[in-house]
């Protein structure tokens, strides 16, 4: 069967060659008509196989990306689950030189510390693994007001050491919402470390809000940086794009998607000089759990 492109060239030549004959003696109007028909006709094929094998080009880069991302978060997920078994007989072992030195002793102190960064290593762990779903990440009835305290909690020792003020702003009214608290608590942690590194060495504020929004609840995350570059703006959210000497830019990617899978949506504002705010919309009503979720349920 002769190809759109071809047939399209096919009847090019065709008119070239009627106008040709049209030296010699006079050729038929219906017949110029029929061929400029036939070739708007193709021309018009040509041009939706065009748009076709654009938009499958697109769909397949996209579908990659997915599938490199999930990969690497298999990945570092099979990493994360091999580290925390020595980290295991480690935290025992301090546990036991421990008991064994007097509490006045200087290295009781450094024990000590010790332990608590390898609980907290471990924990970081705990959490990472949840949103990877090795161990299952459960739906819960979380208070969301106590959850963005905790997961203040958790980086506030980050945020006195960088400088930086870290802020709540609750509603009055508890607000509770069945959904996956680790994967929630990944995404906040994600987005705090964002906001405290984009503030990086000058002082700032970051704030982590909660609102009620009737149908759904809104979190945000607010950061008083230097905001986004409008360059870099459109391609945040894409697996491995960083801004960052050292950053892997999985930190977006991975939280739109655990949000995503939550039924719920991840938006960005941003003025340069004025900051940045992360909004994270959740349903409040039991939302039709993705089939990973699912699985995690029925477990
Ligand atoms: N609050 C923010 N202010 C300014 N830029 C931001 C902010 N949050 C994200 N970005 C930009 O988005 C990019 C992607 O962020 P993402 O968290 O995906 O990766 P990363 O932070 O660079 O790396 P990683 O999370 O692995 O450390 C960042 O490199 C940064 O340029
Ligand atoms: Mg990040």
């Amino acid at each position: 069967m002769l190809r759109i492109s071809k047939m399209f060239y096919f009847l090019l030549i065709a008119l070239m060659l009627l106008t040709g004959c049209q030296l010699y003696r006079p050729v038929p109007g219906y017949l110029y008509l029929c061929l400029f028909l036939l070739l708007l006709l193709f021309a018009l094929r040509l041009q939706s196989d065009r748009s076709a094998r654009i938009m499958q080009r697109e769909l397949e880069l996209a579908l990659r990306r997915t599938e490199q991302l999930e990969t690497v978060s298999q990945m570092a997920a099979s990493v994360a689950h091999e580290v925390r078994n020595p980290m295991t007989s480690v935290q025992g072992f301090l546990q036991l030189m421990s008991r064994d030195i007097p509490s006045e002793h200087a290295h009781a102190m450094y024990l000590k510390v010790m332990e608590e960064d390898l609980k907290r290593i471990s924990t970081i762990i705990t959490e990472y693994l949840n949103v990877s779903r090795i161990s299952g990440g459960m739906l819960e009835e979380v208070e969301l007001g106590e959850l963005l305290q905790n997961t203040c909690a958790l980086l506030q020792s980050e945020a006195n050491l960088r400088g930086i003020a870290l802020t709540l702003d609750l509603p009055a009214d508890s607000l509770r919402l069945t959904l996956e608290p680790g994967g929630l608590k990944q995404v906040l942690i994600n987005l705090a470390r964002n906001a405290m590194e984009a503030i990086g060495e000058s002082s700032g504020t970051v704030t982590l809000a909660l609102e009620d929004r009737g149908n759904t609840v809104c979190l945000k995350v607010k950061d008083t940086g230097p905001g986004i570059h409008a360059r870099d703006l459109p391609r945040i959210f894409n697996p491995f794009y960083t801004t960052k000497a050292t950053g892997t830019g999985l930190g977006l990617a991975i939280s739109k998607r655990i949000i995503e899978e939550q039924g719920g949506s991840l938006a960005v504002q941003t003025e340069e000089g004025k900051g940045t705010t992360f909004f994270l919309h959740l349903p409040k009503h039991p939302f039709p759990p993705s089939d990973s979720v699912r699985r995690s349920v029925e477990k």
